[in-house]
C-alpha cells in the first residue's frame, strides 16, 4: 500500500493497520489480514463512507479512534471524564503525525477544553499491536478522568466472542457466545487481575476454532482493575476495546499532568485461535528476559501440599532426599517461616525468619538443599498483614481502607498499604534482607485476598498500589540480579500481560488434580506460554478436589507448562521414583522444544477427550498429548489427528512414556504405538486410531520428521 498523507499503515507477519487521518481524526480503517500491496488507502476510506439513513444526522460521521460524542458518536466514549461538571464532552483534532516503519503516533487536542489526548500503535514482528493512549490535562484545574479505553473496529461478519470467568482452583473457564446489539462487559474490580480474569478478550467469525477461521483478541498489559468489551451498535457496527477500570475519584489529573492507559496488546489470526495463541507467545519470547530464555525452566518442588505449615529441617532434608533423587532443580519452601505464622491466623507482615521453628535460621535448611544440588526458593506475601502482626500493632493506618471503615478480612488478612511509602519501605526492607542474609535464588509471591476499598488517605488506589508492586519487583531484581519472581494469588489470581514484565514465573491454580488443570492449563495458555506457568504433579489423592489419578496422567499433565511437584515425595513408593525419574529426564530432555514450540490444540468431535501439542518451530519435532477427560460416546475413541505438521514431509510417530503407563480399557493394542511412519497431511486429515484409555488418563506421542 502507498503511503499517502491521509493514510497510513504499519504492517508485520501477514497483518495490517491502516489508520486514515482524512476527517481530521485518527480513522482505524482496517486491522487484520494484509490487503496487498496494490490497495489504495485513500479508496478504502471512500469505500467505507456511509450513507445517511433517515432520522439520524444529516451527514456521515466517522468517529475515530476517540469516538467523541462531539462527532455524532452514540456509543461508549474512548475518554470518559470531566471538570466539575464541564468539558466532559471534547472534539480533538490532530496536531502532531509521527511515524516509522512499525509504529504510528498521533496527538490530538481540544483547545477549548483544555485536553490534548495522544495514541500510538506499535506492531511487533509476530503482528502483535501494542496500543499506547495517553490524556494530558492542558486546562488549569483538575480534570477528573472516569475511563479512557482503547478500541478497535471488527469486521461486520465477527459474531461470536470468547471471554473467562472462574473461582479460587477453577480458573479461567471459557464462555463463548453470540455477539449482539449492546455491550458485553467483563469487569475486573478486585484490584488484582482474578481467577476470573480474561487474560484476553476473543473475538471470531461463527465457524472458528483452534485451528481455522478469524479470530481477533485484545489483552491488557495490566495487573490492577480492568475492563473488556465487545460493543455491537444498533449500525451493527462492532468494537473491541479494553483498559484500566479506574474508580471514582482515582485520577484527578492536575494541569500539566499526564494519565498513561496501561498498554493494549491486541492480536488477529486469519487461522484461528492457535493463530492468536502463537503471536503472544513468539511476543512475549522475543523479549530479552523471557524466563526460558534467561534458562532452561527448572524442575521444581514446593513442599506446601507435603508440609503445609508444619516446618520441620528433619522432614524437610529427607524430601531433600528424595527430591535430588528424583532429579529436582529448585526447592521451594512455602508459608509459615517466619514471624508468628504458625497458621493462616497471624503473622503476615513481619518478614523476620521466626525463632521457634528455624532457630538457627534458614541456613541448615538452605546448607541441605544446596548441597543437594538444587536451588532455594522462599514464599512471602508482602502486600498483606495479619492484625495478629507485630507490623499491624505497629502500624494499623498502613492498610488500605476509606474513610474510617476498616475492610472485611480475607483469609484473616488486611491489604497493606504499598502506595504508604513507610509501609514500601518497611517490606522492601525486610525481603531485601533475607535476600542478602540468604543465598535465595528465586522467591513466590503471593496475595491471597481481594481488595476492597482500596483507598489512600481516602482516595481509591488501586492503580497506585499495582504500579507499586510493579517497583518493588522491580527494585529487587535490580538489587538481587538473577532473582525470579513467581506471581501467585491464591493460585492464579495474578496472571496478566501486565505481570509478565515483572514476574518470571505464575502459580497456574492451587488445584493440582490433573483433570482440572487440563481445563485451567489450555485456558490460561490462550496468551501465557507454558514456560511461565506452574504445573506440578500433586499428591495421588487431590488435596482440593479429593479425586485420585494415576501418575502418568498427573506427569503428562505437569509436563506441558514449567514442570514442578508438590507432593509429599517421602510417601511415594520405590516404583512411583522410578516413574519421576524417568519423567524429569524426559521434561530436561524436552523442555527446549516444549518451551519455544508453537502451542497446537487439536478440535475433538465431542468433549471426552483433549488432544494437544507441542510442535518444533521448524517442524522437525512435536510431542502431542492425548487426554480423555470422561467417558467416550462411541464403543472405540475418536481418531486421534496431529495438526500443524509439515504436510508433506514423513513423521515417525510413536507413543512414549517417561511417566508410566495409563490405565486402558482394550482386550488389544492398536499396533502403531512402536511406530508409524506417515505424512503430517495424513497425521492432521486422518490421524491414528489411539488405544482405548479409561477417563482421566493421557498418553503422550512423539513425531519426528525423517
Ligand atoms: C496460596 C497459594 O496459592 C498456595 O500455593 C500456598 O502458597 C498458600 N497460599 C500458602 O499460604
Amino acid at each position: 500500500m502507498a503511503q499517502t498523507p491521509d493514510s497510513l499503515e504499519i504492517k508485520a507477519d501477514g497483518v495490517q493497520l491502516i489508520v486514515n487521518l482524512a476527517s481530521g481524526t485518527p480513522v482505524v480503517l482496517h486491522w487484520g489480514s494484509d490487503l496487498g500491496a496494490h490497495l489504495d488507502a485513500s479508496q478504502l476510506n471512500t469505500a467505507m463512507q456511509e450513507g445517511v439513513p433517515h432520522a439520524d444526522l444529516d451527514t456521515f460521521q466517522n468517529p475515530g479512534v476517540w469516538r467523541e460524542n462531539a462527532r455524532g458518536f452514540l456509543g461508549r466514549p474512548a475518554l470518559q471524564g470531566h471538570r466539575t461538571g464541564q468539558d466532559w464532552s471534547q472534539m480533538f483534532d490532530i496536531v502532531e503525525v509521527k511515524t516509522t516503519a512499525s509504529t504510528i503516533f498521533v496527538r490530538s487536542e481540544d483547545k477549548v477544553a483544555g485536553l490534548e489526548v495522544a495514541v500510538n500503535f506499535e506492531i511487533t514482528p509476530s503482528g502483535i499491536l501494542r496500543i499506547s493512549q495517553s490524556l494530558k490535562n492542558n486546562g488549569a484545574t483538575p480534570f477528573a478522568l472516569n475511563d479512557l479505553t482503547t478500541f478497535l473496529p471488527l469486521p461486520d461478519y465477527t459474531a461470536e466472542t470468547v471471554d473467562f470467568t472462574g473461582r479460587w482452583v477453577k480458573e479461567r473457564q471459557p464462555q463463548r457466545r453470540e455477539i449482539q446489539v449492546g455491550t458485553w462487559a467483563r469487569e475486573i474490580r478486585e484490584g488484582r487481575s482474578g481467577h476470573d480474569y480474561t487474560i484476553v478478550q476473543l473475538a471470531m467469525t461463527k465457524d472458528a476454532d483452534y485451528q481455522r477461521g478469524e479470530v481477533w483478541s485484545m489483552g491488557l498489559q495490566w495487573s490492577g482493575n480492568t475492563r473488556h468489551l465487545i460493543e455491537r451498535q444498533p449500525t451493527g457496527r462492532t468494537t473491541i476495546g479494553a483498559g484500566e477500570l479506574l474508580l471514582p475519584g482515582e485520577i484527578q489529573l492536575a494541569p500539566g499532568e499526564v494519565y498513561e492507559a496501561p498498554v493494549v496488546a491486541a492480536a488477529y489470526s486469519g487461522e484461528g485461535i492457535d493463530g492468536i495463541t502463537d503471536r503472544y507467545y513468539r511476543w512475549l519470547r522475543s523479549r530479552p528476559n523471557h524466563p526460558s530464555k534467561v534458562r532452561p525452566r527448572p524442575l521444581t518442588l514446593n513442599v506446601w501440599e507435603a508440609v503445609y505449615f508444619d516446618h520441620n529441617l528433619e522432614k524437610l532434608t529427607q524430601l531433600a532426599d528424595v527430591a535430588q533423587s528424583i532429579g529436582v532443580e529448585r526447592f521451594v519452601l512455602d508459608d509459615g517461616w517466619f514471624g508468628a505464622r504458625r497458621d493462616d491466623h497471624k503473622g503476615l507482615g513481619d518478614w523476620v525468619v521466626s525463632k521457634d521453628v528455624w532457630p538457627n535460621g534458614l541456613k541448615p535448611l538452605i546448607d541441605v538443599v544446596k548441597s543437594r544440588g538444587m536451588e532455594f526458593g522462599l514464599w512471602f506475601e508482602g502486600e498483606m498483614v495479619n492484625p495478629d502482626s507485630d507490623l499491624y500493632r505497629a502500624h494499623p493506618e498502613w492498610i488500605l481502607h476509606a474513610g474510617d471503615r476498616i475492610p472485611p478480612e480475607g483469609r484473616f488478612q488486611q491489604v497493606l498499604d504499598i502506595t504508604h511509602q513507610g509501609a514500601y519501605d518497611h517490606v522492601l526492607g525486610q525481603v531485601d534482607a533475607i535476600l542478602s542474609e540468604y543465598e535465595i535464588a528465586y522467591i513466590k509471591w503471593d496475595h491471597n485476598r481481594t481488595l476492597t476499598e482500596a483507598a489512600h488517605l481516602g482516595q481509591a488506589a488501586v492503580r497506585e498500589q499495582t504500579k507499586a508492586i510493579y517497583r518493588l519487583f522491580d527494585e529487587l531484581k535490580l538489587r538481587h540480579p538473577g532473582l525470579e519472581i513467581e506471581s501467585c494469588s491464591s493460585g492464579g489470581g495474578r496472571i496478566d500481560l501486565g505481570m509478565v514484565d515483572h514476574a518470571d514465573r505464575f502459580w497456574t491454580s492451587d488445584c493440582n488434580d490433573a483433570l482440572e488443570r487440563q481445563y485451567i492449563q489450555r485456558y490460561t495458555q490462550f496468551a501465557i506460554p507454558p514456560e511461565m506457568l506452574g504445573s506440578h504433579i500433586g499428591p495421588t489423592h487431590s488435596h482440593t478436589t479429593h479425586r485420585t489419578h494415576e501418575l502418568s496422567f498427573r506427569a503428562i499433565t505437569a509436563l506441558f507448562g514449567h514442570a514442578g511437584l508438590e507432593w509429599d515425595l517421602t510417601e511415594t513408593t520405590t516404583a512411583q521414583r522410578e516413574v519421576l525419574k524417568t519423567w524429569s529426564a524426559y521434561y530436561k530432555a524436552n523442555r527446549e522444544l516444549l518451551h519455544n514450540g508453537k502451542m497446537i490444540r487439536v478440535e475433538q468431535p465431542d468433549d471426552s477427550a483433549f488432544v494437544h501439542g507441542v510442535v518444533a518451530q521448524d517442524k522437525s519435532r512435536a510431542i502431542f498429548a492425548l487426554a480423555t477427560l470422561r467417558g467416550m460416546p462411541g464403543m472405540t475413541p475418536n481418531a486421534l489427528r496431529l495438526e500443524g505438521l509439515e504436510p508433506a514431509a514423513n513423521y515417525h510417530v510413536k507413543m512414549v512414556q517417561p511417566a508410566g503407563a495409563p490405565q486402558y480399557v482394550h482386550r488389544q493394542i492398536p499396533k502403531w504405538l512402536d511406530g508409524v511412519v506417515l505424512t503430517g497431511a495424513a497425521l492432521a486429515k486422518v490421524g491414528l486410531r489411539p488405544p482405548i484409555l479409561a477417563p482421566e488418563n493421557a498418553i503422550l506421542i512423539e513425531a519426528e520428521r525423517i
